[in-house]
């Protein structure tokens, strides 16, 4: 109609109607197709969460059977991606010592994702008529299947390159979380080894917490980019770069790294006038929607505990707590309504599994691949989907004549 709205950062716009994700800010509610996500951390696993979220039901015992074989037979990955991966090794090799190969993980996740594509000609764009993926719903579920399964595998050969390691081969005969587990620390006795229970069915329920929020920066942009009809590959590296960002995934990897600048829980006051002065942000607090506690957070503190309980006592808890409990206590943060986010305690657990810190956005990027593969499905099926194109308010110079190179100041 001519009457454009200027919405910066999209503070105020829906720019989709969506049946996956509800979220009440407000009072501190999610749900997923209508389940709270409370009753799925403890009730479901990852990939039961992940088929709820595509395909809009929980799956019957047979579709489940079937859709866990299928995902845990397309965790391999072709030699040649694994070439790919393994040269992305950022230092001086040898390096200075066996474990410090520098290259981010996650930017070896976002890379893998890319050149995933290659290795699936079906997924090409070119070939993409308007309605390629719904004329063909193989396709559509044979890259859905693929993408979930292989995301697993990129992402622990992305800590193992980090560890100057040799990557581990995907085991189908275990559940997602336990086979990311043993390709991330099988070691000699690979064959014998099997994740402690404790640590998958912990790792099960940080899947399930993070696979999808509705329109976050990443999944939006997995939707904005899925938009041109691009592959769903292309897509998904798109959207785990905006997942990388420190304020969205990459969160709780600075939350570790702010927590221990801090250091002791003696410096607390000190950092939090540093933030209301603006010169520090306070990571793994504040959300767009939440204006209450996130209550993924509140279930991610119990998982901590089990954690701890498996792995040892994590040092840096005393500093989040003290940290967490100040914040909440001024006035300032009170007034900005600004609460824990899922972001700030699950460094803490990652840290306590021993992960390298520069993994941790990765394990948010495994499962959320879920989240972002129900966006993109749900906006290729809509009736007349259309390509995401924002319009603009040009504040910018009025016409005006070239001037030659010679004439100009
Ligand atoms: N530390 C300090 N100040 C903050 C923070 C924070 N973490 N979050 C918000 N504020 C302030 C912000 O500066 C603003 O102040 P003012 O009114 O004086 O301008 C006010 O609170 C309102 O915040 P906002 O910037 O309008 O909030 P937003 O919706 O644009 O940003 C956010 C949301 C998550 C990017 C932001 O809260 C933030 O930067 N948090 C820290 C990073 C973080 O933890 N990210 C993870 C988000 S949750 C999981 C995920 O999506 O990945």
């Amino acid at each position: 109609n001519g009457i454009r709205v200027f919405d910066p950062a999209f503070l105020n716009t829906a720019a989709i109607s969506s049946k996956i994700t509800f979220i009440d800010g407000d009072k501190g509610f999610l749900m997923h197709r209508g389940y709270p996500i409370e009753q799925l951390a403890e009730k479901s696993d990852f990939l039961e969460t992940a088929y709820l979220l595509i395909y809009g039901e929980l799956p019957s015992k047979s579709q489940s059977e079937i859709w866990k074989f299928e995902v845990m037979h397309h965790t391999e990955i072709a030699d040649d991606l694994a070439k790919v991966i393994g040269s992305m090794r950022y230092g001086l090799p040898p390096p200075p010592v066996p474990s410090a190969y520098d290259s981010h993980p996650m930017s070896v996740f976002i890379s893998a994702f890319a050149a995933m594509g290659a290795f699936a000609p079906e997924a090409n764009p070119a070939l993409q008529g308007r309605n390629l993926y719904i004329q063909d719903k193989a396709i559509m579920n044979k890259n859905i299947i693929r993408i979930i399964g292989k995301s697993a595998t990129v992402a622990a050969a992305s800590m193992r390159v980090r560890m100057n390691r040799p990557f581990i081969a995907p085991r189908s005969d275990m559940s997602f979380a336990e086979n990311m587990l043993y390709m991330m620390d099988a070691t000699s006795d690979a064959e014998n080894y099997k994740p402690d229970p404790r640590l998958a069915e912990a790792l099960e329920t940080l899947f399930i917490l993070h696979a999808d929020h509705e329109m976050n920066c990443s999944t939006a942009t997995m939707t904005h980019v899925g938009s041109s009809l691009v592959d769903p590959y292309s897509a998904v590296a798109a959207a785990a770069a905006a997942l990388y960002g420190p304020l969205h995934g990459g969160a709780n990897e600075a939350v570790i790294r702010m927590i221990e600048r801090i250091g002791t829980v003696d410096k607390v006051p000190a950092f939090l006038s540093a933030v209301k002065a603006k010169k520090e942000l306070l990571f793994g607090f504040g959300h767009r929607v939440y204006r209450n506690t996130d209550p993924r957070s509140k279930i991610i503190r119990q998982v901590a505990e089990t954690v701890f309980a498996a792995c040892g006592h994590e040092p840096l808890i005393e500093v989040a707590t003290a940290l967490k409990d100040a914040a909440l206590a001024d006035p300032w943060f009170v007034e900005k309504k600004l609460y824990p986010n899922v972001d700030y305690w699950s460094g803490l657990i990652y840290r306590s599994l021993g992960f390298p810190l520069d993994f941790f956005p990765v394990l948010f990027a495994v499962p959320r691949v879920a989240g972002w593969l129900a966006h993109w499905k749900q906006a290729i099926e809509a009736p007349n989907p259309k390509i995401w194109r924002p319009r603009q308010i040009y504040v910018g110079e009025k016409v005006r004549d070239y001037v030659p190179v010679e004439e100009r100041e």
